[in-house]
Protein backbone atom coordinates (compact mmCIF):
# COMPACT_ATOMS: atom_id res chain seq x y z
CA UNK A 1 0.00 0.00 0.00
CA UNK A 2 1.05 3.47 -1.20
CA UNK A 3 0.33 5.58 1.64
CA UNK A 4 1.07 9.74 1.64
CA UNK A 5 0.58 11.59 4.96
CA UNK A 6 -0.30 15.52 4.22
CA UNK A 7 1.30 17.19 8.00
CA UNK A 8 3.54 19.66 9.26
CA UNK A 9 4.72 17.30 11.44
CA UNK A 10 6.55 14.88 9.96
CA UNK A 11 9.37 13.42 12.25
CA UNK A 12 5.93 12.57 14.60
CA UNK A 13 6.05 9.78 12.08
CA UNK A 14 9.27 8.35 13.28
CA UNK A 15 7.16 6.91 16.06
CA UNK A 16 5.42 4.48 13.33
CA UNK A 17 8.32 4.24 10.55
CA UNK A 18 11.28 3.31 12.96
CA UNK A 19 9.78 0.66 15.28
CA UNK A 20 7.52 -3.06 15.34
CA UNK A 21 5.15 -3.91 12.86
CA UNK A 22 5.10 -1.24 10.49
CA UNK A 23 8.68 -0.21 10.65
CA UNK A 24 8.88 -3.85 9.65
CA UNK A 25 6.04 -3.44 7.12
CA UNK A 26 8.05 -0.51 5.36
CA UNK A 27 11.70 -2.43 5.26
CA UNK A 28 10.07 -5.67 3.14
CA UNK A 29 8.25 -2.97 0.93
CA UNK A 30 4.68 -4.37 1.83
CA UNK A 31 3.75 -0.27 2.79
CA UNK A 32 5.13 2.88 1.45
CA UNK A 33 4.65 6.23 3.63
CA UNK A 34 5.67 9.24 2.23
CA UNK A 35 5.25 13.05 4.49
CA UNK A 36 4.23 15.60 2.86
CA UNK A 37 4.59 18.91 4.19
CA UNK A 38 2.59 21.95 3.76
CA UNK A 39 4.81 24.57 4.82
CA UNK A 40 7.56 23.60 1.43
CA UNK A 41 4.27 25.11 -0.06
CA UNK A 42 3.86 28.57 1.87
CA UNK A 43 4.44 31.54 0.09
CA UNK A 44 6.17 33.56 2.10
CA UNK A 45 9.56 33.36 3.86
CA UNK A 46 8.18 32.49 7.33
CA UNK A 47 6.74 29.19 5.59
CA UNK A 48 3.52 30.07 7.43
CA UNK A 49 0.46 27.89 6.62
CA UNK A 50 -2.13 29.67 9.44
CA UNK A 51 -3.93 32.46 9.10
CA UNK A 52 -6.28 34.21 11.91
CA UNK A 53 -10.14 33.27 11.43
CA UNK A 54 -12.56 35.37 9.48
CA UNK A 55 -15.51 36.19 11.80
CA UNK A 56 -13.16 36.31 14.72
CA UNK A 57 -12.55 33.87 17.79
CA UNK A 58 -9.79 31.79 19.05
CA UNK A 59 -7.38 29.71 17.09
CA UNK A 60 -5.51 29.90 13.64
CA UNK A 61 -7.23 28.44 10.42
CA UNK A 62 -4.55 26.73 8.09
CA UNK A 63 -4.77 28.09 4.79
CA UNK A 64 -6.34 27.32 1.87
CA UNK A 65 -3.16 28.31 -0.58
CA UNK A 66 -0.55 25.78 0.84
CA UNK A 67 -2.98 23.35 1.40
CA UNK A 68 -4.50 23.05 -2.10
CA UNK A 69 -1.29 22.80 -3.33
CA UNK A 70 0.49 20.53 -0.96
CA UNK A 71 -2.52 17.96 -1.73
CA UNK A 72 -2.25 18.25 -5.52
CA UNK A 73 1.39 17.35 -4.99
CA UNK A 74 0.89 14.22 -2.55
CA UNK A 75 -2.10 12.93 -4.94
CA UNK A 76 0.55 13.90 -7.85
CA UNK A 77 2.83 11.40 -5.71
CA UNK A 78 -0.16 8.82 -5.34
CA UNK A 79 -1.61 7.00 -8.36
CA UNK A 80 -3.97 8.50 -9.96
CA UNK A 81 -7.14 6.72 -7.89
CA UNK A 82 -6.02 7.81 -4.19
CA UNK A 83 -8.63 9.50 -2.19
CA UNK A 84 -7.82 12.18 -0.07
CA UNK A 85 -8.75 11.39 3.58
CA UNK A 86 -9.27 14.37 6.24
CA UNK A 87 -8.79 12.78 9.73
CA UNK A 88 -11.35 14.96 11.76
CA UNK A 89 -13.30 14.49 14.94
CA UNK A 90 -16.58 15.50 12.63
CA UNK A 91 -15.69 12.23 10.14
CA UNK A 92 -17.27 8.84 9.88
CA UNK A 93 -15.95 6.51 13.02
CA UNK A 94 -13.15 4.29 12.35
CA UNK A 95 -13.48 0.74 13.11
CA UNK A 96 -12.18 -2.60 12.53
CA UNK A 97 -14.28 -3.31 9.47
CA UNK A 98 -13.00 0.22 7.80
CA UNK A 99 -9.51 -0.80 8.58
CA UNK A 100 -10.59 -3.44 6.23
CA UNK A 101 -12.09 -1.83 3.40
CA UNK A 102 -8.64 0.71 3.54
CA UNK A 103 -6.18 -2.82 3.67
CA UNK A 104 -7.46 -3.53 -0.28
CA UNK A 105 -7.10 0.00 -1.61
CA UNK A 106 -3.61 0.30 -3.82
CA UNK A 107 -3.08 3.78 -2.75
CA UNK A 108 -4.41 6.69 0.41
CA UNK A 109 -3.22 10.69 1.23
CA UNK A 110 -4.06 11.03 4.29
CA UNK A 111 -4.26 14.30 5.49
CA UNK A 112 -3.35 16.00 8.92
CA UNK A 113 -5.11 19.32 10.09
CA UNK A 114 -3.61 21.26 12.97
CA UNK A 115 -4.73 24.62 14.87
CA UNK A 116 -8.91 24.82 14.70
CA UNK A 117 -8.77 22.87 11.43
CA UNK A 118 -8.18 23.66 7.42
CA UNK A 119 -10.14 26.36 5.60
CA UNK A 120 -13.79 24.65 5.01
CA UNK A 121 -13.39 25.46 0.95
CA UNK A 122 -10.38 23.19 0.70
CA UNK A 123 -11.98 20.39 2.23
CA UNK A 124 -15.17 21.02 0.05
CA UNK A 125 -12.81 21.23 -3.16
CA UNK A 126 -10.43 18.53 -2.39
CA UNK A 127 -11.63 16.14 0.25
CA UNK A 128 -13.29 12.83 -0.99
CA UNK A 129 -13.90 11.43 2.94
CA UNK A 130 -13.75 12.02 6.38
CA UNK A 131 -13.06 9.89 9.20
CA UNK A 132 -12.47 9.88 13.11
CA UNK A 133 -11.35 7.88 15.42
CA UNK A 134 -13.10 8.68 18.08
CA UNK A 135 -15.42 11.32 19.54
CA UNK A 136 -13.19 13.46 21.31
CA UNK A 137 -10.55 16.51 19.97
CA UNK A 138 -7.22 15.78 19.38
CA UNK A 139 -4.64 18.96 18.50
CA UNK A 140 -3.71 17.39 15.63
CA UNK A 141 -4.48 14.87 12.76
CA UNK A 142 -0.73 13.14 13.02
CA UNK A 143 -2.48 10.28 16.28
CA UNK A 144 -5.11 9.46 13.85
CA UNK A 145 -3.21 8.86 10.46
CA UNK A 146 -0.76 6.85 12.81
CA UNK A 147 -3.78 5.20 14.38
CA UNK A 148 -5.53 4.36 11.03
CA UNK A 149 -2.08 3.04 9.33
CA UNK A 150 -1.54 0.63 12.27
CA UNK A 151 -4.53 -0.77 12.05
CA UNK A 152 -4.58 -1.12 8.01
CA UNK A 153 -1.03 -2.17 7.84
CA UNK A 154 -1.74 -5.02 10.50
CA UNK A 155 -4.46 -6.23 7.94
CA UNK A 156 -2.19 -6.27 4.80
CA UNK A 157 -0.48 -9.46 3.44
CA UNK A 158 2.63 -10.42 4.46
CA UNK A 159 2.93 -7.62 7.16
CA UNK A 160 2.51 -10.17 10.41
CA UNK A 161 4.82 -12.87 11.24
CA UNK A 162 3.20 -16.19 11.74
CA UNK A 163 3.57 -15.67 15.34
CA UNK A 164 1.83 -12.42 15.20
CA UNK A 165 -1.15 -13.80 12.94
CA UNK A 166 -4.42 -11.27 13.43
CA UNK A 167 -6.36 -14.31 13.09
CA UNK A 168 -7.69 -14.62 16.82
CA UNK A 169 -7.16 -10.64 17.45
CA UNK A 170 -9.87 -9.05 18.78
CA UNK A 171 -13.23 -7.90 16.01
CA UNK A 172 -11.56 -10.17 13.31
CA UNK A 173 -14.03 -13.04 13.94
CA UNK A 174 -16.61 -10.81 15.77
CA UNK A 175 -15.85 -11.41 18.84
CA UNK A 176 -12.84 -10.23 21.47
CA UNK A 177 -9.79 -12.14 21.64
CA UNK A 178 -9.54 -14.49 24.70
CA UNK A 179 -6.71 -14.26 27.58
CA UNK A 180 -3.50 -14.71 26.59
CA UNK A 181 -0.65 -16.39 29.20
CA UNK A 182 2.92 -16.62 29.26
CA UNK A 183 5.72 -17.73 31.71
CA UNK A 184 5.94 -18.36 35.06
CA UNK A 185 3.09 -21.09 35.14
CA UNK A 186 2.41 -19.65 38.76
CA UNK A 187 2.65 -15.62 39.33
CA UNK A 188 1.96 -13.88 42.99
CA UNK A 189 0.24 -10.94 42.62
CA UNK A 190 0.55 -8.06 44.63
CA UNK A 191 -1.34 -9.25 47.57
CA UNK A 192 0.47 -11.74 47.59
CA UNK A 193 -2.55 -14.28 45.77
CA UNK A 194 -0.77 -17.00 43.97
CA UNK A 195 -2.32 -17.22 40.42
CA UNK A 196 -2.06 -20.18 38.09
CA UNK A 197 -2.68 -20.95 34.25
CA UNK A 198 -5.32 -22.15 33.53
CA UNK A 199 -4.78 -26.06 33.34
CA UNK A 200 -6.03 -26.79 29.95
CA UNK A 201 -3.46 -24.36 28.19
CA UNK A 202 -0.85 -26.67 29.60
CA UNK A 203 -2.64 -29.73 28.90
CA UNK A 204 -1.30 -30.29 25.17
CA UNK A 205 -4.63 -30.83 23.94
CA UNK A 206 -4.92 -28.76 21.18
CA UNK A 207 -8.81 -29.76 20.64
CA UNK A 208 -9.26 -28.98 23.57
CA UNK A 209 -7.38 -25.22 24.16
CA UNK A 210 -9.09 -24.21 20.88
CA UNK A 211 -12.34 -25.09 22.48
CA UNK A 212 -11.53 -22.84 26.13
CA UNK A 213 -10.07 -19.86 23.68
CA UNK A 214 -13.51 -20.38 21.69
CA UNK A 215 -15.18 -19.73 25.11
CA UNK A 216 -13.31 -17.08 26.83
CA UNK A 217 -13.75 -15.27 23.58
CA UNK A 218 -17.77 -16.15 23.41
CA UNK A 219 -18.08 -15.03 27.11
CA UNK A 220 -15.57 -12.24 27.26
CA UNK A 221 -17.70 -10.62 24.46
CA UNK A 222 -20.99 -11.40 25.95
CA UNK A 223 -19.35 -9.76 28.86
CA UNK A 224 -17.97 -6.99 27.73
CA UNK A 225 -19.43 -6.02 24.15
CA UNK A 226 -23.03 -7.60 24.24
CA UNK A 227 -23.91 -5.85 21.22
CA UNK A 228 -21.23 -7.28 18.57
CA UNK A 229 -23.03 -10.67 19.49
CA UNK A 230 -26.44 -9.77 18.40
CA UNK A 231 -23.96 -8.95 14.68
CA UNK A 232 -23.40 -12.52 15.16
CA UNK A 233 -25.12 -15.80 14.08
CA UNK A 234 -24.11 -17.86 16.70
CA UNK A 235 -23.63 -21.82 16.33
CA UNK A 236 -25.20 -24.65 18.28
CA UNK A 237 -21.52 -25.42 19.40
CA UNK A 238 -21.09 -21.40 20.34
CA UNK A 239 -24.19 -21.54 22.04
CA UNK A 240 -23.64 -24.45 24.16
CA UNK A 241 -20.01 -22.89 24.84
CA UNK A 242 -21.83 -19.72 25.94
CA UNK A 243 -24.18 -21.38 28.18
CA UNK A 244 -21.50 -23.32 29.90
CA UNK A 245 -19.48 -20.17 29.90
CA UNK A 246 -22.14 -18.23 31.78
CA UNK A 247 -23.23 -21.03 34.06
CA UNK A 248 -19.90 -22.16 35.12
CA UNK A 249 -18.79 -18.54 35.94
CA UNK A 250 -22.58 -18.31 38.01
CA UNK A 251 -23.61 -15.99 35.11
CA UNK A 252 -27.14 -15.43 33.33
CA UNK A 253 -28.67 -12.81 31.13
CA UNK A 254 -30.14 -11.09 34.41
CA UNK A 255 -26.57 -10.64 35.85
CA UNK A 256 -25.77 -7.14 34.29
CA UNK A 257 -27.64 -4.65 32.46
CA UNK A 258 -27.34 -5.72 28.78
C1 LIG B 1 -7.94 20.76 17.42
S1 LIG B 1 -8.48 19.74 16.07
C2 LIG B 1 -9.72 20.75 15.34
C3 LIG B 1 -11.08 20.37 15.82
C4 LIG B 1 -12.19 21.15 15.13
N1 LIG B 1 -12.16 22.53 15.53
C5 LIG B 1 -13.53 20.54 15.56
O1 LIG B 1 -13.95 20.78 16.69
O2 LIG B 1 -14.11 19.75 14.78
C6 LIG B 1 -7.15 19.83 14.95
C7 LIG B 1 -7.05 18.66 14.00
O3 LIG B 1 -6.92 17.44 14.72
C8 LIG B 1 -7.45 16.37 13.99
N2 LIG B 1 -8.35 15.62 14.89
C9 LIG B 1 -8.72 15.99 16.14
N3 LIG B 1 -9.52 15.07 16.71
C10 LIG B 1 -9.66 14.07 15.81
C11 LIG B 1 -10.38 12.84 15.82
N4 LIG B 1 -11.12 12.47 16.86
N5 LIG B 1 -10.29 12.04 14.74
C12 LIG B 1 -9.55 12.42 13.66
N6 LIG B 1 -8.87 13.59 13.59
C13 LIG B 1 -8.91 14.41 14.65
C14 LIG B 1 -8.10 16.95 12.75
O4 LIG B 1 -7.23 16.75 11.64
C15 LIG B 1 -8.23 18.43 13.09
O5 LIG B 1 -8.15 19.25 11.96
Amino acid sequence: MDCHVISIFPEMFSAITEHGVIGRAIKQNVLSLTIHNPRDHADDKHSKVDGRPFGGGPGMVMMPEPMSKVIEAAKTAASSDAKVVYLSPQGKRFDHSAAIEFAKRDSVVLLAGRYEGIDERVLESHVDEEWSIGDYVLSGGELPAMVMIDAIARLLPDSLGNSESAEQDSFVQGLLDCPHYTKPRSFVDQFGDEKEVPDVLLSGDHQAIEQWRQQQALGRTWLRRPELLKELELTDEQHRLLDEYKSSNNLDDTSFEQ
